[in-house]
């Protein structure tokens, strides 16, 4: 028998809990003893360590968030902490790891290999959608459903009162949420790290559509753009004279009731994370690419910026 571990590391997201549920299930099925470290690389480092069974996983399937929480860990990035790390995993005679994050999460995981040999598959889990080498990271699209009723709701209170939205999405320095927020909610603005903007270009148009009776706008803005949602918001009431609100949705879109893709995609990464650990592929990165499941180097994940679909990016 094996012993096999997994953490959760930075950003949480809605997928997480399925992933532990399956990966409980699936390592007892393959005959490995499974183990829990509490708060990611921090818990590795504080030993925060623990056999899972099938009892700490019931009912967790329908939960956001990650029952074995996480954290973002400075102290991992230091040799003398992963030296502890590798004593706690050696301690209990954990010889693989599965580690769900962002590609930050990623980065000190080889340096812990070479030193260690500890076995690793890293799987993609951000809201960001932001890992280079796979199209779809492990909570995407319980954001954008979160997202999508957010905005929803939004409408319903811009057009009463005739108002101008700046709603405002997560994604770090990648537009992808409020991208393909803006293409499936029908919304007037949409504005996004990866393409030049000027507000001036809109002007014209948006008071057309005024005259000819719009009664309100929706715009939604990714964190990572160079102005502030308010400064958008104050465009709004100086060039147009609508009455304008911010509405940023913040960590409300990192939590809720995993949808059914991501229940599903939660399965097939973990299985396909530990499938590849016991066929020795010793230190990778489940990635899904239009090939389907393809396991990666963690340097061709984390040596260049993902870079968005310019397909998609052509439809704004
Ligand atoms: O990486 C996920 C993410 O939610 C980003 O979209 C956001 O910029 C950041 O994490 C927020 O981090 P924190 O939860 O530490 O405030």
């Amino acid at each position: 028998m094996q012993n096999i571990a997994i953490l959760c590391s930075g950003g949480d997201v809605s997928g997480m809990n399925p992933a532990l549920k399956h990966f409980v299930e699936y390592t007892l099925q393959h005959r490995l003893i499974p183990y829990f470290i509490y708060d990611g690389y921090e818990g590795l480092i504080d030993n925060k360590i623990e056999r899972a069974s099938y009892c700490d996983v019931s009912g967790i399937i329908n939960r956001g968030g990650t029952k074995i929480g996480s954290a973002r860990s400075k102290r991992f990035m230091q040799k003398k902490y992963r030296d502890i790390a590798k004593q706690n995993l050696d301690a209990l005679n954990i010889k693989m790891l599965v580690v769900l994050g962002g590609d930050g999460s990623f980065k000190g995981l080889d340096i812990f290999y070479k030193e260690s040999g500890i076995k690793f598959c890293a799987i993609p889990a951000t809201i960001d959608n932001d890992i280079n080498g796979t199209d779809y990271s492990l909570g995407v699209d319980t954001a954008l459903n979160i997202i999508k009723i957010s905005i929803d709701a939004i409408r319903d209170t811009a057009s009463s009162f005739k108002r101008a939205f700046v709603i405002e999405t997560m994604g770090r320095d990648c537009g992808y949420l409020a991208l393909v927020s803006h293409l499936t909610s029908g919304s007037e603005l949409c504005l996004i790290p990866e393409k030049e903007y000027n507000l001036e270009s809109y002007e014209a148009s948006f008071k057309e559509q005024i005259k000819n009776g719009r009664r309100y706008f929706i715009a939604i803005v990714s964190e990572g753009i160079k102005e502030d949602s308010t400064e958008i918001a104050q465009w709004f009431e100086k060039k147009l004279g609508i009455e304008s609100r911010v509405s940023i949705l913040g960590h409300i879109q990192r939590g809720g009731n995993p949808t059914i893709y991501d229940r599903l995609m939660a399965y097939k990464f973990i299985t396909y994370a530990i499938d590849g650990l016991l066929k020795n592929i010793d230190e990778s990165v489940i990635c899904y690419t239009k090939k389907g499941f393809v396991y990666k180097s963690i340097q061709e994940v984390v040596s260049s910026p993902k870079k968005m679909d310019p397909n998609l990016l052509s439809l704004l």
